[in-house]
């Protein structure tokens, strides 16, 4: 069935962060699509609300179920039901785990420049954030496995947090990338803690590997985090999964997300899952294919158009990462004087970290229309940039 991905949908005063901006701006910058979910998922809260009664809620078998199954048939690899845990959110999750597995002052290892979110769990709960800064040459990006060794091996360093796929970069790292990380963790103590939420989200055939379905002795000393949210555009639903194939830390973080209270679904987050796990795959196999075509359309547009700005080629997400080293010193600067004159409003890469100064992020998840506008403001924005400055 042909699904709708063209169709402009005005998303003002409905209470969306996104687009609760000034009238005639345009947002493309959390990562939120402008797409309707998939119509089985509607279909399904519909039924859900229509039956009226939304008491208290348990997690059904068939829930962890239809997870496993998703992963088997879009990932190749099934996770055992065991192992699987839901909660609310990812970034609830990682906060809680980051509590309840660490110490305050222990230091959180990550790879800079990467998901703002990141820094807040980490910090906002006492502890340190250390960064083995990926390495960009060329537009492309690599892990200096040396520096991560060593980051690892220092005492105070008890967890990592992994992003696969990459935000903001678009990075899927490879099998041999993740069992290197995963036996270094081994080695030196360290817990990975890998966010998945964008692993459906693979574009141009760039295979996600699970990393619970690394060996079992790595799988063993990490968790994972999946959710419907990024695939499906269904983030306010709130439903989550953790994947955690050693029995000790299953024990441990199910006190942590049941103490902070995270454990329990709201009426929707069952269904609407179920539904997009069931029956949502011809949808996320042409949402790929609409993601890719926007990413070429950007490509092209900014070669064609902006010589000065480098498109770095995401392998997944929607998010593109653009070099913007070229046109100014800062991009935060440069991301508000976009705004102030286009209405265009992008991520300034610098909350990345990293070299994120150098950089914005460009959210494409929209109608062919709405991104031909925003690439359009986008070029008036850096020209006029250029002229000032
Ligand atoms: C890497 C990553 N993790 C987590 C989230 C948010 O997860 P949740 O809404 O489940 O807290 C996002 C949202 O952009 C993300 O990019």
């Amino acid at each position: 069935m042909p699904y709708d991905f063209d169709t402009v949908i005005d998303r003002r005063h409905t209470n969306s962060a996104k687009w609760d901006v000034k009238p005639g701006e345009l947002p493309m910058w959390i990562a939120d699509m402008d797409f309707q979910t998939a119509p089985e998922i509607t279909a399904a809260l519909k039924q859900r609300a229509a039956f009226g009664i939304f008491g208290y809620e348990e997690i059904p078998t068939e829930y962890y179920e239809a997870v496993a199954d998703w992963w088997a048939t879009e990932h190749h690899f099934r996770p055992q039901i065991d192992w699987l845990m839901f909660c609310t959110g990812v970034v609830p999750a990682i906060s809680s785990i980051v509590r309840k597995m660490t110490a305050p002052g222990d230091n959180i290892l990550v790879q800079a420049p990467v998901y703002n979110m990141f820094y807040h769990s980490i910090e906002n709960n006492g502890r340190h954030t250390l960064s083995s800064d990926l390495v960009e040459r060329d537009g492309q990006y690599t892990i200096d496995f040396d520096d991560l060794a060593q980051k690892m091996a220092e005492p105070l360093t008890t967890m990592m947090i992994l992003c696969n796929p990459q935000n903001p970069i678009g990075i899927v790292w490879s099998r041999a990338d993740l069992q290197r990380i995963g036996e270094l963790a081994l080695k030196h103590h360290v817990l990975v803690l890998a966010d998945e939420i964008h692993c459906d989200l693979t574009l141009n055939d760039h295979d996600y590997t699970p990393f619970s379905s690394l060996s079992a002795d790595v799988a063993a000393n990490s968790i994972s985090c999946i959710s419907p949210s990024k695939t499906f555009n269904v983030a306010a639903l709130h439903a989550a999964t953790l994947i955690m194939p050693a029995q000790a830390i299953r024990e441990r973080v199910s006190r942590a997300i049941n103490n902070d209270e995270l454990a329990e679904p709201n009426s929707f987050a069952i269904p609407g899952s179920l539904a997009a796990y069931r029956d949502g795959h011809a949808w996320v196999a042409e949402l790929r294919t609409k993601i890719a075509a926007n990413q070429r359309q950007l490509q092209t547009f900014v070669a064609d158009n902006l010589p000065a700005v480098k498109v770095i080629e995401a392998q997944a997400t929607y998010l593109i990462w653009l070099d913007i080293s070229q046109v100014a010193a800062d991009a935060s600067d440069l991301a508000d004087f976009i705004r102030a004159k286009t209405g265009l409003f992008l991520s300034a890469g610098d909350v990345y970290r990293g070299d994120g100064q150098h950089f914005l992020r460009i959210n494409i998840a929209c109608p062919t229309a709405e991104l031909t506008d925003g690439l359009q403001r986008l070029q008036a924005g850096i020209e006029a940039y250029m002229t000032q400055n």
